[in-house]
């Protein structure tokens, strides 16, 4: 048995979100107010100031704000809960940004109708009752947050992130505009596509992997490897900009379907700790992680050369999944994305403790297809220090 489930509704179109009121009538009720949750970037960009014209034509007030800080710690989503939720009563929150704002966005949404604190909420199925509606658009390409149950909150004081994982969280409509992500800076263009394609590579080999994440997850590698170099090199390409964020939201339908594994919970204490970015820890971890996988994965994973446009004349299995290895960190250095723990902080003394949080995010873990001992985890992060 699989179960499925995502967004009510999902629109596709370069332009939608300066076009949002009219697709208000996507949710089952009428709008009058609504809380823009954003980033300062996407009001230099020009892109809040067209979302609040079309709200206002279609006759929605509209607060905004832009204090939830990138990978949002528990004490900041709360301090935005209580400077916005408590003023007045919204029909709907929408969220414009990356995963960040996305993620916060679910939860202010469930934290409104549910008594419960933030803390009580971590983990899964713990939230009771569904939220205010929300309306989600990416910036980045990405989380794929957007059509996700999972919202992820970073910890510091355990030095670690953590999920909130409820089917409650997924939005009412979500907007996939292209037009959003033609100024994404280069560095984020790289780090978030790679978060995409380890979100789609990890539901690939996870052990709850199944038809419906394997379909998401292969379409996803397809269309991330075409197109994440010339998104970078030429982010102006709105063709590759939109299946770049195609891609990515079937990246977050697969992992949906599948969950990632021990990338994403080695990535945690990296984000937790030493504040690297998502996307960058993951890129890190991909290839080291994979190559740890091999054995138990070369079958499945050879199968992956062929979407990944890699795939030669006369290659054996071994050679195919080795391929995809081998691209995968070719890949990051073509997208100049880092590989040394040791310029963020990290030092070989931390290995241990990351180590052992690392190995406590058994939701994550539990999905690798090779068990890792403590010693594997800390030679992986070992890698990463030479
Ligand atoms: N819910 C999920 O399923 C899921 C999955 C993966 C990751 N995450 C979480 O998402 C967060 C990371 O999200 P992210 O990688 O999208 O980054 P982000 O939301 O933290 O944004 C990164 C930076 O990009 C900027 N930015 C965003 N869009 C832009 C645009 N169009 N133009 C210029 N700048 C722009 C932001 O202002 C910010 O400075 C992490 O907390 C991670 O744990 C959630
Ligand atoms: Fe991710």
């Amino acid at each position: 048995m699989y179960v499925f489930k995502t967004a009510d509704t999902i629109i596709t179109k370069v332009g939608i979100a300066s076009e949002i009121g009219e697709h208000l009538s996507q949710l089952k009720q009428h709008v009058q107010k609504a809380l823009l949750l954003t980033q300062p970037a996407l009001q230099k960009s020009g892109a809040v100031e067209k979302v609040v014209a079309s709200l206002n034509q279609a006759g929605v007030s509209v607060d905004v704000t832009t204090d939830v800080e990138p990978e949002p710690t528990l004490s900041n989503i709360e301090t935005v809960y209580q400077a916005t939720l408590n003023v007045t009563d919204y029909d709907v929150l929408i969220g414009l940004g990356g995963g960040s704002i996305l993620d916060t966005t679910k939860l202010l949404s469930v934290m409104k109708t549910n008594d419960m604190s933030l803390d009580e909420m971590l983990g899964s199925d713990q939230v009771k009752q569904p939220g205010i509606p929300t309306v989600l658009i990416p910036t980045t390409s990405g989380t794929g947050a957007e059509v996700t149950p999972n919202a992820i909150v970073t910890l510091p004081e355990k030095e670690l992130k953590i999920g909130v994982v409820s089917s409650y969280l997924l939005p009412n409509l979500v907007l996939i505009d292209a037009a959003l992500t033609t100024g994404l800076p280069k560095p984020i263009t790289a780090a978030t596509g790679m978060d995409a394609f380890t979100h789609a590579l990890e539901s690939y080999i996870s052990n709850k992997a199944n038809p419906i994440s394997d379909m998401f997850a292969l379409e996803a590698i397809r269309l991330i490897s075409a197109n994440i170099e010339t998104a970078y090199f030429n982010g102006g390409n709105i063709e590759a900009r939109e299946r770049m964020l195609i891609g990515s939201m079937y990246g977050g339908m697969a992992l949906t379907a599948a969950g990632t594994a021990a990338v994403h919970a080695m990535a945690y204490p990296l984000g937790g700790k030493y504040k690297i970015a998502h996307g960058v820890a993951n890129s890190m971890l991909l290839p080291h992680v994979t190559q740890f996988n091999m054995d138990a994965i070369e079958t499945r994973l050879a199968t992956v050369a062929e979407p990944m446009g890699i795939k030669k004349e006369n290659q054996d299995e071994k050679e195919m999944a080795q391929a995809v290895v081998d691209r995968i960190v070719e890949l990051t250095k073509i997208l100049e994305i880092p590989q040394d723990l040791s310029a963020y902080g990290v030092q070989d003394s931390a290995i241990e403790s990351m180590a052992v949080a690392a190995l406590d995010v058994k939701r994550l873990m539990d999905n690798n297809p090779k068990q890792l001992t403590k010693e594997d985890v800390k030679a992986i992060y070992g890698k990463l220090l030479a």
